[in-house]
Formats: C-alpha cells, sequence, structure tokens
C-alpha cells in the first residue's frame, strides 16, 4: 500500500483548500468609528456574532445559494448542512456532495460547519479535516431524529452518553484551533430529559456555545417544543445559547428572547421560503411580486451553484414554501413543481405574477 493510502485521513488537495482561503470574518460597519459600529450581541469565544436571529442547518435547504439570501437578509451567521464524519474521512478526496455542502460565500462568516458521527476518533480525524477548509467555528449534531443517522449512534444518540459526549468535545476542543459548538435536543425521549447534563458536559469539556431545540428525539413536530428548558440551560452556563424550535413568526421570536433569556433564536421553518423572517417580517406581510424577485434571485444563485438542471430541480421543492399562503394556484403550483427548463419556470412565474395581482 502507498503512503498515501496508509493514512487514513486525506488532506485536502490544494485545489480544494485554495478555493477557500481569504475571506476574513465579516462585521457589519467596516466604515464607521468604534463608536458607530455596532456592538456583537455574543461571542463565540473570540468570534463576534452581531445579531440575534439565525437560519438553522437543514439538510437539503440551508445550501449555499438559500444562506447567502438568509445572511444577506439578516442572519446573523451561517451554518451549513450537516456532513457525515465517516463520509469526510473514508474518502481520499471530498466527494462532490460533501464538498458542496461546505462551500461558503466569504460574506456569510461567521460560517458554522456541522458534522455528524459516533466515533470519536472519526469526528475528531473529520473535524480537523474540515478546519482545513477554514471555517470559523465547527459544530457537533447531537440531535438529528433520523432513525439511519441515530442507528449508528450519532445524531440525538449521542445524547443518550454524557459522558460520550464529554470526551468528544474535550478532544475535539484540543485537537482544533476554531471553537467547537454543538447542537442539541432536551433527551432522547420522555424518560430521559437529560439536557442539563448533557449541557454541563459539553461546557465544561469546551463548548464554545450551545443550539438547543427544545424537542426530545422521539418528539415531532405536532408536539410544542418546550422553551423553559432553552431558560434552564441558559441559566446554568455561561456559554451563549442558541433558542429553537416553534419560533416561527416574529411574535415567536420576540417572546423566545424574553420567555428564555437566550442570546439569539434559531428559525428553521419559518425561514423556508421566507427569508424576509431575517428582517422581521411575518410571511403574509410580504407582497407577491417581492416573492417571485426573490423566487427568480433563488433560482439564478442555485444554477449558478448547481449548474443546470441540477439547480432548477432542487429549487424546484421551495416553491411549495414561497407560496405558502397564496390559494387557487393549484395548476400553476403543480406544472412550477414539474418544470424542466429554466425558460418556461421564468414564464410560469410570469403568469403566477398576473393570477395572483
Ligand atoms: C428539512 C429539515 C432538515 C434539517 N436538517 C438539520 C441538520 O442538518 N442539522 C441540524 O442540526 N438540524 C437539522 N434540522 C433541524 C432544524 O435545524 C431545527 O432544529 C428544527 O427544524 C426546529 O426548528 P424550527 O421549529 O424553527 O423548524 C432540520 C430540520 C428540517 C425541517
Amino acid at each position: 500500500m502507498g503512503s498515501m493510502t496508509e493514512v487514513k485521513i486525506a488532506r485536502l488537495t490544494s485545489q480544494e483548500s485554495a478555493s477557500y482561503r481569504g475571506a476574513a470574518s465579516c462585521a457589519p460597519g467596516g466604515h464607521l468609528t468604534d463608536e458607530q459600529r455596532p456592538q456583537p450581541r455574543f461571542w463565540v469565544r473570540h468570534i463576534p456574532v452581531y445579531g440575534d436571529l439565525i437560519l438553522a442547518p437543514m439538510a437539503g435547504f440551508s445550501d449555499l445559494p438559500y444562506r447567502s439570501i438568509c445572511r444577506e437578509l439578516g442572519s446573523a451567521m451561517s451554518y451549513t448542512e450537516f456532513v457525515s464524519a465517516n463520509t469526510v474521512i473514508h474518502q481520499r478526496a471530498l466527494t462532490d456532495r460533501a464538498l458542496r455542502r461546505l462551500r461558503y460565500k466569504p460574506e456569510e462568516r461567521p460560517v458554522v460547519f456541522q458534522i455528524a458521527g459516533a466515533d470519536e476518533d472519526a469526528i475528531v480525524e473529520a473535524a480537523k479535516r474540515i478546519e482545513e477548509l477554514e471555517p470559523d467555528i465547527i459544530d457537533l449534531n447531537l440531535g438529528c431524529p433520523a432513525r439511519r443517522v441515530c442507528a449508528g449512534g450519532a445524531g440525538a444518540a449521542l445524547l443518550r452518553d454524557p459522558a460520550k459526549v464529554a470526551r468528544i468535545f474535550r478532544k475535539l476542543t484540543a485537537a482544533l484551533s476554531v471553537p467547537v459548538t454543538g447542537k442539541i435536543r432536551l433527551g432522547w425521549d420522555a424518560q430521559s430529559r437529560n439536557y442539563l447534563e448533557v449541557a454541563r458536559a459539553m461546557e465544561e469539556n469546551g463548548a464554545a456555545l450551545i443550539a438547543v431545540h427544545a424537542r426530545t428525539r422521539d418528539q415531532d413536530y405536532s408536539q410544542p417544543a418546550s422553551w423553559e428548558a432553552i431558560a434552564e440551560i441558559k441559566q446554568m452556563v455561561s456559554v451563549p445559547v442558541i433558542g429553537n424550535g416553534d419560533a416561527i413568526t416574529v411574535a415567536d421570536i420576540e417572546r423566545m428572547l424574553v420567555e428564555t433569556g437566550c442570546d439569539a433564536v434559531m428559525v428553521g421553518r419559518g425561514a423556508m421560503g421566507h427569508p424576509w423572517i431575517f428582517q422581521r417580517i411575518d410571511r403574509d406581510q410580504v407582497p407577491i411580486e417581492e416573492k417571485i424577485a426573490m423566487i427568480r434571485r433563488h433560482l439564478r444563485e442555485m444554477l449558478a451553484f448547481y449548474g443546470e438542471p441540477l439547480g432548477l430541480i432542487l429549487m424546484r421543492k421551495h416553491i411549495p414554501c414561497y407560496l405558502k399562503g397564496h390559494y387557487r394556484i393549484r395548476r400553476l403550483r403543480h406544472s412550477l413543481l414539474r418544470c424542466e427548463d429554466v425558460e418556461t419556470f421564468h414564464r410560469l412565474l410570469d403568469e403566477l405574477a398576473q393570477t395572483l395581482k
């Protein structure tokens, strides 16, 4: 076996790492004096975060095109969709798919790479490898409820073993130079709501921020999130806490901030097809012309990032989200969802604008 294949953890190719370099942290008000410049809302160790609303990591949705739109409209930092530690370390070079999940625009900074895994050493090795792509922060996924993910011991399954969580954070913070954070749920099920124990294990072992989706692993979205748990964690730890779960409207966001004392609110479903939530504007307040203009822009970004036809195909799933709350457009919605060429897509959007005027 050659020396490269003996080394299980392949380094990035020089081309891969070159495409990520040179992005300074994006603080607003670069032209202002110290007094005029906005103050950070909170810090993730040495990384300032300017804002209290953040787009949630969402596999299949929070890709570079959508993240960068949300970041521009006010999301305060950019979490990537999660990459699996095994995928990262078992490839000599990252696959196009994994690499695509870790691409970002400089103006998205602070950028958080999210990783999911079960094996302690695999997580550390994978994190070291993706650190070469120069994210600002690396985040561990302790919340994914998917059977496929949990069966292997990753995602929310990690919550069942706080001692292991402690070891992973200790090793990660020792091995990485960027801050390490984690996104948790409240526990595995109603009988094991061990979020305080998990949060303590994280903080004591170097976690620089804790994001909390206030549900247990076995709770689906039909049951309300338990925001009081976010407040309990916030009171217990001294690192920043991001609250998450059921903050859909502007009123929800303000209420979560007040009721939990969290440093920022992470918005998932409320931001699907609705980047204006980061300007604190509710879905029903956005004029249809603006929505259609945003769909066109989103499509442009998707085509630039994924190429054709993939960009259009992946764009289609955003359409029902943008058109939520609009009725009597069944035929057009259906045609948009099946559309296979960009020109027709734009024509259908023209028709939609006419219909909803
Ligand atoms: C389609 C979808 C994909 C998701 N993917 C991820 C993910 O990759 N990593 C993660 O930590 N959470 C993921 N989540 C969970 C969200 O980040 C968030 O915790 C959850 O949706 C609750 O927030 P919400 O009530 O604002 O939607 C996903 C959620 C959805 C709906």
